[in-house]
């Protein structure tokens, strides 16, 4: 289990900012050990309750100095059987931030914080922007707990978490929501407002939590969405914050935040659109777009309750790991942008028609080079290891771009977005051909690409002779829309591409039902995603049957 190695301690000097590691992370980081990265940090002077203790008692509120510095909400998540990450990030007056703080963090059974768990202090480090990131350990498995942070006079908005099941455990069905794709421009957020409402256990997050253009550039065709911000294109790590803080600054993402736990992974647009390893298709100079790479990591990791250390100039920053619900459902979290090669060139570029080329070409040779790779040698072996070992009856993968395969236009050869897997055919067969099967119980999410589909993924999508491998569900955006232009293509594309078994351009999002026995998703689409008070809809139910892999019925 990647998360259930905890070496950070509460009641010694406070919650460190940093220095957690996950023992089964990647060989990268399954050596690391916790590091005080904060030396700036002001020593604190934390109680030394556990929750062993009998007795929790509500420790004093740091002085604080300013207004109300939980402006960007409160999150959660990584959680593992007896600890979770609780998250927030003071904003002072100032932009920069130069002060380090310290802020008082309380884990409770209840709503009022009569019953606590755990009370204490945790460093907000001036040098990670003042953001927190608090581990109490010692948590019940499988239950839900409140927190809030205080500073001063302020008190944070109270937030809801939980723990998972305990490892090898037969637990509870799983429920979670999963999406990606939030354009801060394109449009409102009314999908996280009513995921907020939901009962769900987990959300999970798959990309572009932020968008790193100028004003006006939603990224997409079409532009209704009505929101402009006035911040030109991200390339600074002081850029890159204010941008966190924007989008963090809507009510209906903080309100989701405030829900349940969030595992969470980034794609392109966390850095640069489409952008892989230390190439971008700006041109930018390597040297710098390794800088702006890093402020873009940095900036991430300041603004999500992820369970890592920082990342560190020059170094991989590993970010993919694994969560246990359980025996029920192994969650792969994977990293699709840092160590991929750069997207194919080699093939003819398609045009569409009415629509232009959109970075379209013919399936080429370098595509099916196995050396051609999204994930990395170290990162697939990771993988490939954490599957065949694990025991869960679910493995699942938690990825970017879609994995089914689209063939964009009728003709000899296979039109494809060089981007997402397509690009990397040669090592999505290997890895399918190793990890997946008929009965693996592979179910691979997805998102990136601003609509939604349920699909059966073959090692070659395009030979529909060959078995089922695994199942896919692409998750669709929160906001971030799918280009007007497009959408009349779909039939046509779909037509050509039949392990695509349901396709929608909509918003939304999906949620998901997992037993033993069957996997349920429902797409959840949003009427208009322009306006905050849309309403949602369940307009599609997809099931898959433990033991055949692929989509059993769809209604
Ligand atoms: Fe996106």
């Amino acid at each position: 289990m990647a998360l259930s190695r905890r070496e950070l301690l509460l009641g010694t000097v406070g919650l460190a900012a940093t220095g957690c590691t996950s023992g089964d992370q990647g060989a990268d980081a399954a050596d690391a050990t916790p590091t005080d990265a904060t030396p700036d940090a002001t020593p604190t002077d934390a109680t030394t309750t556990t929750t062993t203790e009998p007795e929790v008692v509500l420790v004093d509120a740091p002085p604080y100095e300013g207004d109300f510095p939980f402006q960007l909400g409160v999150a959660s998540g990584d959680p593992d059987a007896d600890s979770v990450v609780l998250w927030t990030r003071l904003i002072s007056n100032v932009e920069t931030p130069t002060s380090n703080l310290v802020v008082a963090v309380d884990v409770a059974h209840d709503a009022a914080f009569d019953d606590l768990a755990y009370s204490g202090l945790v460093d907000a480090p001036a040098a990670y922007a003042n953001s927190v990131h608090a581990i109490p350990e010692g948590l019940e498995s499988n239950s839900w707990y409140h927190y809030r942070f205080r500073a001063g006079e302020h008190v944070s908005a109270t937030g809801r978490t939980r723990t998972l099941p305990a490892r090898g455990s037969n637990p509870p069905p799983l429920r979670f929501g999963f999406s990606s794709c939030q354009n801060w421009e394109s449009g409102a957020y009314s999908a996280h407002r009513h995921l907020a409402d939901l009962d769900l256990d987990l959300f999970v997050w798959l990309g572009d939590y932020i968008y790193e253009y100028g004003p006006g550039n939603n990224g997409d065709v079409s532009s209704a969405g009505g929101r402009v911000h006035d911040s030109p294109e991200v390339t600074t790590l002081d850029g890159y914050r204010q941008r966190y803080g924007l989008y963090k600054s809507d009510p209906s993402l903080q309100a989701h935040h405030l829900a349940r736990p969030w595992i969470v992974t980034w794609d392109d647009h966390e850095v640069d659109n489409n952008h892989a390893a230390n190439t971008t298709e700006d041109g930018q100079d390597t040297d710098a777009f390794a800088l702006r790479r890093n402020a873009g990591y940095q900036a991430w990791w300041e603004h999500m309750p992820v369970r890592m250390d920082p990342p560190v100039r020059g170094e991989d920053f590993v970010i993919y790991r694994s969560i246990e619900w359980g025996d029920l459902v192994h969650l792969h979290m994977l990293d699709g942008r840092q160590f991929r090669t750069p997207q194919p060139t080699d093939g003819d570029p398609v045009a569409l028609p009415g629509v232009g080329n959109l970075g379209v070409r013919q399936l080429s040779n370098d595509a099916r080079n196995p050396a051609q790779s999204m994930l990395g040698t170290t990162q697939r072996q990771w993988l490939e290891r954490q599957v065949s070992t694990s025991s869960a009856q679910w493995n699942v993968l938690g990825n970017q771009v879609y994995m089914h395969g689209l063939n964009a236009f009728p003709g000899p050869v296979p039109a494809i977005n060089t981007d997402t897997w397509d690009g990397y055919f040669g090592e999505r067969q290997n890895m399918l051909d190793t990890i997946g099967g008929a009965d693996a119980n592979l179910v691979v999410l997805s998102g990136d690409f601003h609509s939604s589909s349920a699909a059966d993924i073959r090692s070659d999508p395009f030979d529909l002779s060959g078995p089922i491998m695994a199942t896919e569900f692409m998750a669709p955006a929160i906001s971030s829309t799918f280009p007007e232009t497009l959408r009349g293509l779909a039939p046509l594309v779909l037509a050509v591409n039949p392990q695509v078994r349901h396709f929608s351009p909509e918003n939304g999002f999906m949620t998901s039902e997992v037993t033993p026995e069957s996997w349920t998703t429902r797409l959840h689409t949003i009427d208009d995603v322009t306006n905050e008070d849309s309403n949602v809809a369940i307009t599609a139910t997809f099931t898959v049957e433990s033991g055949i892999a692929g989509i059993a019925a769809i209604r």
